[in-house]
């Protein structure tokens, strides 16, 4: 596991984007597993920066989102839909037909989940996998457990991201389940690349570094994969 150290966000958020900038230009037909939440949105605001400059087109890849939550409205504020519509997709030239986000509002959620597993796979596997970290150490919505999970498939979040994430949702109730990549499907990514800032993370980084690898705290799993890079900012690097 690589781990680099920023002393300002927007020097972490241009590190994360010259890695997204590196993996699209080797690939224009990247597959991107793209992440919500606070972490990656400054990634994004360089991600389109870039692209109006010229110097970065999405024309010609596919992205797969980590998570939605379930019961919610595609178009409520709160989806990670919409998150991705106004952080990114709106602002860039990814083909709406390349873009999927599993659907939290599904008949069938084991049918959603298991073509969201075949969609992936159709797709050739994720090149590069952007994550953050809750303050628990889930990723994606992988929740500390008795053991990792596998494929995509629905979760009963716990109560500590419930009080984490009920901030965004001031005039509604904050759905109990999402659908969410398993472990697995992460570690499958070719490259994975977390952020996390701020020191609301750092214990969860210090056990993702430096506790025992196990699934109490999901993030230790990426200490297994070959090419997996931390960019971290001082504070959420601070038990280190
Ligand atoms: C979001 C996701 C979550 C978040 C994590 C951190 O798609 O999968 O694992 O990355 O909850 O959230 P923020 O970045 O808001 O602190």
């Amino acid at each position: 596991m690589q781990i680099e150290i920023f002393d300002s966000g927007y020097k972490l958020a241009c590190r994360a984007a010259d890695i997204f900038e590196e993996t699209v230009k080797a690939n224009p037909s990247a597959v991107l597993g793209l992440a919500t939440g606070a972490s990656p949105v400054n990634t994004y605001k360089e991600l389109i920066a870039r692209y109006n400059a010229g110097r970065l087109s999405f024309a010609g890849v596919t992205t797969f989102n980590l998570d939605e939550y379930c019961d919610l409205p595609q178009n409520d504020k709160n989806s990670y839909y919409t998150f991705m519509k106004e952080n990114l997709f709106d602002s860039v030239d990814v083909k709406p037909e390349n873009i999927h986000i599993e659907n939290g509002n599904a008949a069938d959620f084991d049918a959603e989940a298991a073509a969201y597993d075949r969609a992936i796979e159709a797709a050739g596997g994720i090149d590069l996998q952007l994550l953050g970290i809750g303050t628990n150490g889930h990723i994606g919505f992988n929740e500390p457990a008795d053991a990792f999970t596998d494929g995509t498939f629905r979760i009963r979040l716990t109560e500590s991201t419930i009080k984490a994430n009920s901030r965004y949702f001031t005039d509604s109730k904050m759905p109990e389940y999402a659908l969410t990549m398993g472990i697995a499907s992460i570690m499958h990514a070719k490259k994975i690349l977390l952020i996390a800032t701020g020191g609301a993370k750092a214990e969860a980084i210090f056990n993702t570094v430096k506790g025992p690898i196990s699934p109490r705290c999901p993030a230790s799993v990426l200490r297994l994969h070959r090419d997996a890079v931390l960019l971290l900012d001082t504070a959420a690097a601070a038990l280190l």
